[in-house]
């Protein structure tokens, strides 16, 4: 009566989609163990790898699993072991991968009474306690896997939307910490209609060009008008990353999340590879640690 999965990291906003747009990156995440237990409850028995709450109200798995359980009728109750990988702030869905790991886990548990988007409604209570505001589109990517669009989180209504066959990620984690509160608090509360005009041009045609597997659309379309300009002064070289990152021939490039990481997007393997290579010709001439994932989509 327990399940082993892999909480899967996920990159968020992808540029132009600001809290709706994002994908998954299915080789790297967290492992959780998910066990029934007789005692009635939600308790954290084991966390490895980083200092997180054994508290379930302050955990974020802890708090997405405790919102399932109140919509449950059981005589058992359930233990969560966090083996986590991600690091917390780093800028790809680690509390995301958190809150959604214990729902997914206990849902197989009892045999799937819920949808994936009633997961992601359990699954945002938890989030919201790191990020401090509800939002899902780390959360939607990582359970419903690919591309999503949230199209709204009251009530949540997420859209799959397709992943050309031959789109890869490349990803840098510059170990310094940024906190998703943080970096949401430093945006402007509204945005001139000339920025709206572009931003929301670019959201649609990225997601037509998703569809339409045309990949030079990607290319125009990966494009933040909006939150990339207050953003990406907290990322140490980020527009020289950027730029080197575009010149090797990847799609385009952005900030994962509220960051630090930074995403790319690559037609073939080949490419991705080098922007891995621009991207790490920059950061080892510095003295930030990073780490550097490729991978299909
Ligand atoms: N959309 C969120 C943000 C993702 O950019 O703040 C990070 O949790």
């Amino acid at each position: 009566d327990s399940i082993k999965i892999l909480a899967p990291a996920t990159v968020a906003n992808v540029s132009c989609g600001y809290d709706v747009l994002g994908f998954c990156l299915d080789q790297v995440g967290d492992e959780m163990i998910i066990r029934k237990v007789e005692k009635k409850g939600i308790f954290i028995s084991k966390i490895e790898g980083f200092d997180l709450p054994y508290d379930t109200a302050l955990n974020v798995a802890g708090v997405s699993a405790l919102e399932m359980y109140n919509h449950i009728d059981v005589d058992f109750g359930f233990e969560i072991e966090i083996y986590k990988k991600i690091k917390p702030g780093s800028g790809i869905g680690s509390s995301a991968a958190s809150a959604v790991g214990s729902v997914f886990g206990m849902n197989e548990l009892l045999g799937r009474p819920f949808n994936k988007t009633q997961l992601t409604t359990f699954a945002i209570k938890g989030e919201a306690i790191a990020s401090k505001c509800e939002h899902a589109d780390n959360l939607a990517p990582a359970i419903f896997g690919g591309f999503t669009l949230v199209k709204s989180i009251a009530p949540v209504q997420v859209l799959e939307i397709p992943t050309p066959p031959n789109l890869y990620a490349t990803v840098v984690h510059p170990q310094i910490e940024i906190k998703t509160s943080e970096a949401r608090a430093i945006l402007p509360p509204e945005i001139p209609m000339d920025k709206a005009i572009t931003q929301w041009a670019n959201v649609g045609s990225l997601v037509h060009a998703l569809h339409t597997n045309d990949y030079q659309l990607i290319k125009d379309s990966l494009v933040d008008v909006v939150v990339e300009p207050y953003r990406s002064k907290l990322i140490p070289h980020f527009e020289s990353v950027k730029k080197a990152v575009v010149d090797s021939g990847a799609l385009g490039c952005g900030i994962s999340g509220s960051g630090p990481s930074i995403f790319s997007l690559s037609e073939g393997p080949e490419n991705a590879k080098n922007a891995a290579e621009a991207i790490r010709s920059i950061f080892s001439k510095t003295d930030i640690a990073f780490d550097i994932y490729v991978g299909k989509i």
